[in-house]
């Protein structure tokens, strides 16, 4: 139909779409892949596929690998910069979305062979590190400060910033510990690295238990390059004095980028502009993702967009290098406010997963797992499942919405939930261990065929997976991959539903369509960071 409108009135021999779709099917070469075509409709080319090369292409994947249908994405090497959080600030929900989202993200492009450098852009430069100094001196004035002494550094941040706020005197000690710590003075220095140090040991704890892998770069690392980032723009004729800061306006933007405040210093503009250049001159990236809460859109809007002016990025956004912001909505309790607990205003990370992996043991216990597992068998399932829940809860939504953490939702064993989709797995799994046969034998010896009509739907499916990682990781969308593993699971209990397997005539083949199946979902938890279950 689309020819048709462009040749129609222009001479052309075709009396309408249907006779240009006839000599399309007409012209098409002969193809394994073609079983058939047909028109349709005012003038459709329906293409069906064949079927043998379906089923072969599956099979070829279960021989080679799913390595194999990894996609090819036009870029060697991009940065993930995700979770960041500040240090001495406590990391909350908002970080952990960005903690999942930016690992999935991180996973799909390596899975597409492109090299990931994970930066953890960790907030650990900047004027508030004055007043934690100033406020350790003071607690600790012989220096013997350990870590139990400072306990809870989000108190202890609590604390410094009311003395900094109350009292005049404290607040201009503050000011000068900054001179004195970039400046580089050995025992300011010191205090930063430890009160750093301390911040760091509470979210690697967090990471670990998600199995999320990061390099920190902090604010800090860049602060070298900011002098010569603002020089190149500079050039440009990009900044310009404005009420005593020097700063670049963007166009079609109310306010401009500040890059040196009034006071000469630094900011988080002037960071990432460092930053940026660093990626892309220094580390070669060609794509900088970003992983953060839509609330700072504006801000690398601004940063991209100066970027671009100076041109160390293309002005068209489909060209690399490029840079991409990925922002995320809030997490919201049941109130349908920001997610907080009673006792503290955000929620602690690690008790949001430990409860996570509580619930589910008791559940597990619940159905007599205690009896038939041990206890480290135990414990290893709940956090899967548990830890997997809390990770696909946030994924499956499109991350701009804002979605309702609510424990007894994504804990559900039904519905578009992790806990089913583990199950399934396991399920498949128990249904190949039923049939006693080597399914590795089988790969080398079976033929799959896809003969009955739901076997046909769900090979079919299971060679889409390809494109969609490939969707995915372009668009930078997580809950695209969630939804194909949620169709999977559905074509697969339709298919077992209606198909016998054990003990069937067709059981090789079907056996290995649970196989093929089974790898995919495999290859899918591995993309969303879940760690898959064999048996339940
Ligand atoms: N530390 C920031 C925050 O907690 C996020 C940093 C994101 N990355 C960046 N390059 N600005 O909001």
């Amino acid at each position: 139909m689309g020819l048709w409108s462009k040749v129609k009135g222009k001479g052309t021999q075709f009396k309408g779409p249907q006779p240009i779709g006839q000599a399309i099917i007409k012209n098409l070469p002969s193809s394994e892949i073609i079983d058939s075509c047909s028109i349709a409709g005012p003038g459709f080319v329906n293409v069906v596929l064949s079927q043998k090369w379906i089923a072969k292409s599956i099979q070829r994947m279960l021989v080679n690998g799913i390595e194999t249908w990894a996609p090819k994405l036009p870029v060697k090497r991009a940065v993930v910069d995700f979770s960041s959080p500040n240090i001495a600030k406590e990391m909350h929900v908002g970080h952990l979305r960005s903690t999942i989202i930016g690992d999935t993200l991180a996973r799909m492009l390596e899975y597409s062979n492109v090299n990931v450098l994970r930066r953890n852009h960790v907030g650990d430069w900047g004027t508030q590190f004055g007043m934690l100094i100033e406020y350790l001196f003071e607690m600790f004035p012989n220096g013997q400060v350990n870590d139990q002494a400072i306990g809870d550094l989000e108190a202890f941040y609590k604390a410094s910033k009311q003395r900094f706020d109350s009292d005049p005197a404290f607040k201009e000690r503050a000011q000068q510990a900054v001179v004195s710590l970039q400046g580089g003075e050995e025992r300011y220095r010191t205090a930063w690295t430890h009160i750093c140090e301390i911040s760091r040991r509470g979210y690697e704890r967090v990471y670990e238990r998600l199995g999320v892998e990061l390099e920190e770069k902090g604010e800090s690392f860049y602060n070298p390059y900011i002098p010569g980032a603002l020089e190149l723009l500079s050039k440009h004729g990009l900044i310009e004095e404005s009420e005593g800061a020097r700063v670049i306006f963007i166009e079609g933007k109310n306010i401009p980028l500040i890059v040196v405040k009034r006071d000469g210093g630094y900011n988080y503009a002037s960071t990432d502009l460092a930053a940026l250049w660093y990626r892309l001159n220094e580390e070669k990236a060609e794509w900088i993702i970003y992983v953060t809460d839509v609330g700072q859109r504006e801000h690398f809007e601004m940063v991209f967009m100066a970027a671009k002016r100076a041109g160390w990025l293309p002005a068209e956004d489909n060209k690399y290098p490029k840079a991409s912001h990925v922002g995320f909505g809030l997490v919201l309790g049941e109130d349908g406010k920001r997610f907080r607990t009673r006792s503290t205003e955000t929620v602690k990370l690690v008790d949001l997963l430990d409860e996570a992996k509580s619930r589910c043991k008791t559940v597990l216990i619940e159905r007599g797992k205690a009896d038939e597992w041990t206890e480290e068998e135990l414990d290893r399932t709940a956090e899967a499942v548990g830890y997997g829940a809390v990770k696909y809860a946030d994924l499956k939504n499109n991350r701009t919405t804002n979605y309702t953490f609510n424990f007894d939702q994504m804990l559900n064993d039904k519905g578009n939930t992790a806990v089913y989709l583990l199950y399934a797995h396991a399920r498949i799994c128990s249904i190949i261990r039923r049939s006693g046969k080597d399914i590795e034998e089988l790969k080398k010896v079976g033929t799959l065929e896809l003969a009955h009509s739901d076997e046909r739907v769900l090979g079919l499916h299971l060679l889409q997976f390809a494109e969609i990682v490939e969707e995915a990781s372009t668009n930078l969308l997580p809950n695209v991959l969630c939804e194909y593993l949620y169709n999977l699971s559905e074509d697969f209990t339709r298919f077992y539903t209606n198909c016998q397997v054990v003990g069937s005539a067709e059981e090789t083949s079907r056996l290995l369509l649970c196989e093929a199946t089974a790898v995919v979902m495999r290859k899918c938890f591995h993309l969303l960071g879940i760690t898959p279950v064999y048996k339940i």
